[in-house]
């Protein structure tokens, strides 16, 4: 027999013996929803060989293995028995559009809760500004209870069931994502699975000297594994403190931190940690939530002698709670944050493990391009590693809530005779404004005193030179960031995938310094770009319509609209082509009968491309540039204007109408 027939065969002997205890359990809830409890069994049936299969292999060996599959199984049972109707109705939506994430009509958008509108009432209030945008998909930042001045903007969290009191309650995040789901808004939450608050309940019996939650994370009496560890260990808050372990005097251990020190990394070679997670997330998916961002994903399987990070046992732990999510709430996706290596990020990314993921090879080049004004790296990175499998998308964005790290491959730097080490010395100086005649005004975060690395905080608008043009007063300049920004959001607009906009970017936020006097904040300088929205700021700017702010909201919700009505731009290829010019980045899109031939400047001088390459890229003679609505032939050069980007369609004649009503819904 092989091991295949071996595996298939302990699986169908397990869920024999498994299924009539289930039923036995079960026999009220089945009693009086029998079409829900058959398609349980029906899911279950279909899922089982390999969920089976990934916990044998990650728990097999453990002495109380079938306790603990039984109790998931449970679980999980009684997570559908609970799971809304409304939902219910979703799952069957989506299972029978698999597909529906891959639409050019998604959008999205992503805040604090805190920040942006006070409570889940104030964001229930700002509906009518996500429609006006165009959003269909929100992700709301960490929710839950965390320890008030530890709570690293909610990702240490204390409880995955009740929110964070000054926000709003469980019922109310429940009523608001059946709400904005009738909109055509998904609500998008994150599963901070990697570590808890050490406020958690676990954590806090942990500390009381409760052996089975001590097992709960990873706890050392002394220095001799610590030790061990870090030899190969990367720092990831190094100014926070050097390491990834702090001492508590309290309970005489070292605790493994690899984020905050109040941030305990949970220990997933413990079964019972793997069940208690997954109890927590089937939780957060009845609450509504349609995507789960799973959190800090690269750092939950630890093994001596290698990096902590990206382990085979991440995956497999991921594809049992998606195999899970399957069986108890199959609506649900799973978009990993893993901001590691390119090779590694797309190791998440499969319709069996995460359906999409943040794309941040891009989101680092394309601000490495906008400081070069050459898009060779970006180019060459992208031909080689853009393309995901079936039944995937990347989330594309430019800023999110945390730094900007330069994670491209040194190998694909070197082939393009760029020096990687010195070249991220060049980021970070340009990026920070040091490097001379750089326009972008951002903050260092996490510099290592050793070996010098460093990422870059700062908002889209001040990164892209606005902040620096606005002090100055220089007319030339604004219009130059204005236009920037503007180029940029037309590529995550139209590449392919999801456009993920990080709001106050919307209308060209600048970086707010005041977090600095703020103790509990000062260390962490990713909360220059976090600031509390102004709304009487906003209404002041968007009425003026010479304000840079202003435009920046309008042009890019006629873009959002515009993306919303190329159908070339769903699923299907990104194909990137020769511009035969080094400032030029140059993609087509085809699909759904439609072609889509996107060239974006990246030069703040006016550039010009080969007519030839116009012809044989753009498949035509002559061309509308959706953005500006002008027709071009291509018997002359393409010719841009200081960082314009273009959609060019193969010109045909005027359609009367383009479907009113397309924009904001
Ligand atoms: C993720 C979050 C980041 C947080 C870290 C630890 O990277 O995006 O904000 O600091 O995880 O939870
Ligand atoms: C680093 C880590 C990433 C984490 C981030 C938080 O970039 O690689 O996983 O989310 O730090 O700032």
């Amino acid at each position: 027999m092989t091991d295949t027939q071996e595996g298939q065969q302990q699986a169908a002997l397990s869920l024999q013996r498994l299924w009539p205890r289930l039923e036995f359990t079960f026999r009220d809830e089945a009693g009086v929803a029998p079409a829900d409890w058959r398609a349980f069994e029906m899911r279950l049936r279909r899922e089982w060989e390999r969920l089976f299969g990934l916990l044998s292999g990650l728990y097999g060996g453990h002495y109380n293995f079938s306790y603990h599959l039984e109790e998931l199984l449970g679980a999980a049972a009684r997570s559908w028995f609970a799971r809304p109707t409304w939902l219910k109705q979703l799952d069957a939506r989506r299972e029978a559009n698999p597909a529906w994430f891959q639409s050019q009509r998604l959008v999205g958008g992503m805040c604090y809760v805190d920040l942006f509108a006070a409570t889940l009432h104030g964001l229930r209030d700002r509906l009518p500004y996500f429609k006006k945008l165009g959003l269909t998909y929100l992700h709301l930042m960490p929710l839950f209870e965390s320890p008030a001045g530890k709570s690293d903007g909610g990702y240490a969290v204390s409880s995955y069931r009740r929110l964070n009191p000054k926000l709003g309650t469980t019922e109310e995040l429940a009523a608001l994502a059946r709400e904005f789901q009738e909109q055509g808004i998904s609500l998008v939450l994150d599963f901070v699975f990697n570590h808890t608050s050490d406020e958690h309940e676990w954590a806090r019996r942990a500390q009381a000297g409760d052996q089975e939650y001590e097992r709960f994370y990873l706890l050392f009496p002394d220095r001799t594994l610590p030790d061990a560890y870090e030899r190969t260990l990367r720092e990831i808050f190094p100014t926070v403190r050097r390491g990834s372990f702090t001492w508590r005097e309290d309970i005489h251990r070292w605790v493994w931190t690899t984020f905050n020190s109040f941030q305990w990394d949970l220990n997933y070679a413990n079964p019972a940690v793997f069940r208690a997670m997954a109890q927590e997330m089937l939780f957060i998916a009845n609450i509504g939530v349609e995507v789960l961002r799973l959190d800090a994903v690269a750092f939950i399987w630890k093994r001596p002698g290698t990096s902590c990070e990206n382990q085979p046992e991440v995956h497999q732990i991921i594809q049992a709670f998606h195999s899970l999510a399957r069986i108890a709430a199959p609506a649900l996706l799973f978009k990993s944050e893993a901001i590691v290596h390119p090779d590694d990020v797309l190791s998440y990314i499969s319709p069996q493990e995460c359906q999409i993921s943040y794309n941040p090879l891009l989101m680092a080049l394309l601000w490495e391009s906008l400081a070069t004004g050459e898009v060779k790296l970006l180019d060459h990175s992208m031909r080689r590693r853009f393309r995901l499998p079936q039944g995937t998308a990347w989330v594309n964005y430019l800023r999110s809530h945390d730094d900007i790290g330069w994670t491209f491959d040194d190998n694909d730097a070197r082939w393009e005779w760029i020096d990687p080490s010195g070249h991220r010395r060049f980021l970070n100086q340009f990026y920070t404004g040091r490097f001379p005649g750089s326009f972008a005004r951002g903050v260092p975060f996490q510099e290592n005193p050793d070996n010098g690395d460093a990422r870059i905080s700062g908002t889209l608008a001040s990164l892209a030179g606005l902040e620096q043009a606005i002090q100055s007063g220089d007319e030339q300049q604004m219009e130059l960031a204005v236009r920037r920004i503007l180029m940029l959001y037309s590529i995550i607009l139209s590449i392919g995938g999801i456009p993920l906009i990080y709001l106050g970017d919307e209308v060209g936020t600048l970086n707010a310094y005041a977090f600095a006097s703020d103790p509990h904040k000062a260390g962490d300088s990713r909360w220059v770009h976090r600031p509390k929205t102004d709304w009487a700021w906003r209404e002041r700017v968007q009425e003026d319509s010479s304000s840079p702010h202003d435009r920046i909201f309008t042009e890019l919700g006629r873009l959002i609209g515009l993306r919303k009505q190329q159908p070339a731009i769903s699923d299907g290829e990104t194909e990137f082509v020769e511009t035969g010019n080094e400032h030029l980045f140059g993609y087509v899109r085809h699909g759904a009968g439609q072609r889509l031939f996107v060239v974006a400047s990246f030069s703040p001088h006016p550039q010009e491309m080969d007519a030839n390459l116009l012809r044989v890229h753009g498949a035509g003679y002559r061309f509308t540039d959706l953005i500006t609505g002008q027709t071009l032939t291509a018997e002359q050069p393409l010719r841009l204007e200081p960082y314009q980007c273009v959609w060019l369609e193969p010109y045909s004649p005027p359609k009367v109408s383009r479907e009113p009503g397309e924009r904001g819904t």
